[in-house]
């Protein structure tokens, strides 16, 4: 059997996404179907758009998403028909080199659905991130299921999904920030206050908050920022090394993804500390730093992959605390809209005006 149901799909480079009825297959084995609740509008769904990705169109956009599992195919035994879920696009094999040497957040051959999603005339769909959950139902390989607390809002669970879980796992799985730590944060979008959200739950003492857009500061505020810094009025570096005693922070998050904020980061951390970065930069991009600086400076340059999250350990545990009042992930929700205005909502990220737009269905 297949299903028609409704979805958006980016069917050429920077043309707008439009609203279309998709084929979706019964769940083969080790695949499940998943009825959408809500998914967030992220950044990596305008790159597909824009191609940035690869050139893989159409592409079923959405990947920040919760809903209700519908049915699944054979062997399939980690989740059932009725399970509350985030989808992940972390379903780990178990057998690569990451995999077998304990460390499988790094996994590099993560499962997705083996059948394709098509378009009425066949056409195969290329999900976005192993995804596509912009859609009323989707297909995944059921690894991609995380099965959370149901009395969780469907809406702020989606969000763990991608942004706020790359942003609280970089603070806590790859920055390994503790308790007393100062940490300092650079870009305060989704990610960046998911960051700031992650030091301090794991204790940081302070946590500075950097961008360019007050609006982004008060939010990151919000979510317990000790201090903010606007960097376009102040120099980032020098202001964060002020803010810790003229040494720097034993935490730089880097969440813009840019060469200027990376090396911002670099100088503004205390020597034997640690940098992370967590934003994604693009091909063309380069970085030039005096070697002896490197050495000299000592510590630990890290990139954080979806937070080296392991979706089945951490989206449970953050459920909890958000269910606990530890967590507030509604304050990542901006404004829920429907499946057809996709297009205005990466306007408004564009501008900067959200944190995040979430797609209720
Ligand atoms: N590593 C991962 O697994 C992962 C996962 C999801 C997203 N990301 C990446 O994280 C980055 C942030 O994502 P987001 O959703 O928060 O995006 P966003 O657009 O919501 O936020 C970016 C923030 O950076 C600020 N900014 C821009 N230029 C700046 C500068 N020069 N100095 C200081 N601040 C500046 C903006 O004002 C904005 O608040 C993106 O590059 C995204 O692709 C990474
Ligand atoms: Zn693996
Ligand atoms: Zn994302």
């Amino acid at each position: 059997m297949t299903h028609q149901v409704r979805a958006v799909v980016a069917r050429g480079k920077g043309a707008p996404v439009s609203l279309e009825t998709i084929i979706v297959p019964d769940p083969g084995p080790g695949e499940a179907l998943v009825k959408i609740e809500a998914c967030g509008v992220c950044h990596t769904d305008l790159h597909y758009r824009e191609g940035g990705i690869n050139d893989d169109f159409p592409f079923l956009l959405g990947h920040e998403a919760a809903g209700v599992v519908e049915s699944v195919g054979e062997g399939v035994t980690d989740v059932a028909p009725g399970d509350f879920v985030i989808l992940n696009w972390r379903a780990v094999c178990g057998q690569c080199r990451a995999c077998l040497r304990g460390e499988s957040w790094y996994c590099f051959n993560t499962h997705n659905a083996k059948q394709k999603m098509t378009l009425l005339d066949g056409t195969e769909l290329s999900p976005a991130l192993g995804i596509g959950a912009f859609a009323e139902k989707t297909l995944v390989a059921a690894g991609q299921c995380t099965k959370v607390d149901p009395t969780a809002s469907a809406a702020a669970a989606g969000l763990l999904g991608c942004g706020v879980m790359a942003g609280i796992g970089a603070a806590i799985n790859t920055g390994k920030v503790g308790r007393g730590d100062s940490v300092a944060v650079i870009g305060c979008g989704g990610v960046g206050v998911a960051a700031i959200a992650g030091a301090n739950l794991a204790g940081a003492a302070k946590v500075i908050a950097v961008d360019i857009d007050d609006r982004k500061l008060e939010t990151a505020e919000k979510l317990g920022a000790t201090h903010t810094v606007n960097s376009k009025e102040n120099d980032a570096v020098e202001a964060i090394r002020e803010l810790t005693g003229g040494h720097g922070a034993d935490v730089v998050i880097e969440a813009v993804g840019r060469p200027e904020t990376y090396k911002q980061a670099f100088y503004a951390r205390d020597l034997a500390g640690t940098v992370v970065l967590v934003g994604v930069p693009t091909p063309e991009m380069k970085l030039e730093l005096p070697l002896l600086d490197v050495f000299g400076r000592g510590g630990s340059l890290k990139s954080s992959w979806y937070g080296d999250c392991l979706p089945s350990r951490d989206f449970p545990m953050l459920i909890d605390l958000y269910l606990q009042g530890r967590l507030d992930l509604d304050a990542f929700v901006t404004e829920t809209i429907a499946l057809d205005e996709v297009e205005k909502a990466f306007e408004r990220m564009h501008h900067g005006d959200v944190l995040r737009s979430v797609v209720v269905l």
